[in-house]
């Protein structure tokens, strides 16, 4: 198996409580794992030596949550809400009609690109969801495009499409389209907000994923408060999404549970929310997770740097805690981050995810807001963005 040496890194976030983070250091990669971690002064030999100049590294982010099985773009509401007009959930159906209307061949073409723009910041793991389809023939088409990503989401239950009665179409939901979709993915989710489905309809949903086998991810708390938190926690689900809207009850419930609060800084401001209390979760002792939660209507972004730089400098986190939730807490999100090839940390035998920065220090990438700071990413030991100062060949 060919091997891989990375020496010189000035600073290696690890995420593993022994290793920390280390100064001078160096990594190798071996085939797609990562097999040895220390100092750069006595570093194994491996097949390949790459110079990191003291660079920083970290592992790849890990997005936890996107939608990028969809077609067309919805610039025209963008720019209403610039000029002041709320963000509802009924938008969502403005894509599903223009993913109704793609071809299979324009929604992986569509998947694909979103995919190559975000492992060319950093990110070495992604979740990405339906939801778009709301047909039984639309949600298993987009489960099956969905499937060269790393975690699969089923989002039958994102809004109840126009002709439809709510609890006619959560039962559909729960029967048909599970039945259709199961053996496709690997999670189920669930909008649970005003305008999408309410506590009862949200539960139904989530209980008939179980007994099909899907982990379980609640949309929750976006628009207003709501009872999705609640409802994540009281079903176990792995994570709930958004959490911009909590009360002190939601904050204790989380932090007495293994529901990741799943914070997506960039939605909140591309649709005129607060930020969420990132600091009254951390506090608490909740876990975070930073995604960007990429979609063409509350979200159009893959910069998972920008959602970091976003949560140092607007909601109080400190660069350890944001990079940490933009990496590890995207793993614990998607019950990734132990075990033989676990992504969101750097030691042996987690999965050889890297990304080297162009700057000495992760803070950087709050210090440096906006700036473009990639400079090479490594996935299962791939350098996927090569790093532009080259190999040696041993
Ligand atoms: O996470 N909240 C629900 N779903 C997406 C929005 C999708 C859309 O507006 O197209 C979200 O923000």
């Amino acid at each position: 198996m060919k091997s891989t040496l990375i020496t010189g890194i000035g600073e290696l976030t690890t995420n593993d409580p022994e290793l920390g983070t280390l100064h001078d250091a160096a990594v190798v990669m071996t085939g797609n794992r990562i097999s040895w971690v220390g100092s750069a002064n006595n570093p194994p030999d491996a097949d390949t030596m790459v110079d990191a100049e003291g660079r920083a590294a970290l592992p790849g982010w890990v997005d936890s949550h996107t939608h990028l099985v969809f077609a067309g773009d919805r610039t025209s509401e963008f720019i209403a809400r610039t000029a002041g007009k709320p963000y509802t959930a009924g938008g969502i159906n403005e894509t599903v009609r223009a993913t109704r209307a793609a071809s299979d061949e324009q929604l992986q073409h569509n998947l694909i690109r979103h995919l190559a723009e975000a492992t060319a910041q950093g990110t070495t793991c992604l979740e990405t969801k339906t939801g778009y389809g709301l047909t039984v023939h639309d949600e298993l088409r987009a489960a099956k495009t969905a499937a060269l990503v790393d975690e699969v989401t089923f989002l039958g239950a994102h809004v109840v499409p126009p002709g439809w009665d709510a609890d006619d179409y959560t039962h559909h939901v729960c029967t048909d389209m599970l039945d259709a979709v199961a053996a496709h993915v690997d999670w189920c989710d669930v909008f649970c907000e005003r305008g999408a489905f309410d506590a009862d309809q949200t539960t139904a949903v989530l209980r008939a994923a179980r007994e099909r086998g899907l982990g379980l991810r609640v949309h929750g708390n976006q628009l207003g408060p709501g009872p999705g938190v609640q409802v994540a926690v009281a079903e176990q689900a792995a994570s709930v999404d958004h959490c911009t809207h909590l009360d002190s009850a939601d904050i204790d419930a989380l932090a007495n549970s293994d529901t990741v609060a799943t914070l997506l800084p960039a939605c909140d401001a591309c649709t005129h929310q607060p930020l969420p209390n990132a600091r009254a979760l951390l506090d608490a002792g909740a876990t975070v997770a930073l995604a960007t939660n990429c979609n063409p209507g509350s979200s159009y972004t893959t910069s998972m740097a920008y959602c970091v730089a976003t949560a140092v400098l607007q909601m109080g986190m400190s660069v350890a805690e944001a990079v940490r939730a933009a990496t590890w807490g995207g793993a614990r999100a998607l019950r990734r981050e132990t075990g033989d090839g676990a992504v969101g940390v750097v030691r042996p035998g987690a999965r050889a995810d890297l990304h080297l920065l162009d700057a000495p220090s992760a803070a950087w990438l709050a210090y440096r807001p906006g700036v473009p700071l990639t400079y090479a990413v490594w996935r299962e030991g791939h350098d996927l963005v090569p790093p532009p100062g080259g190999r040696q060949d041993r």
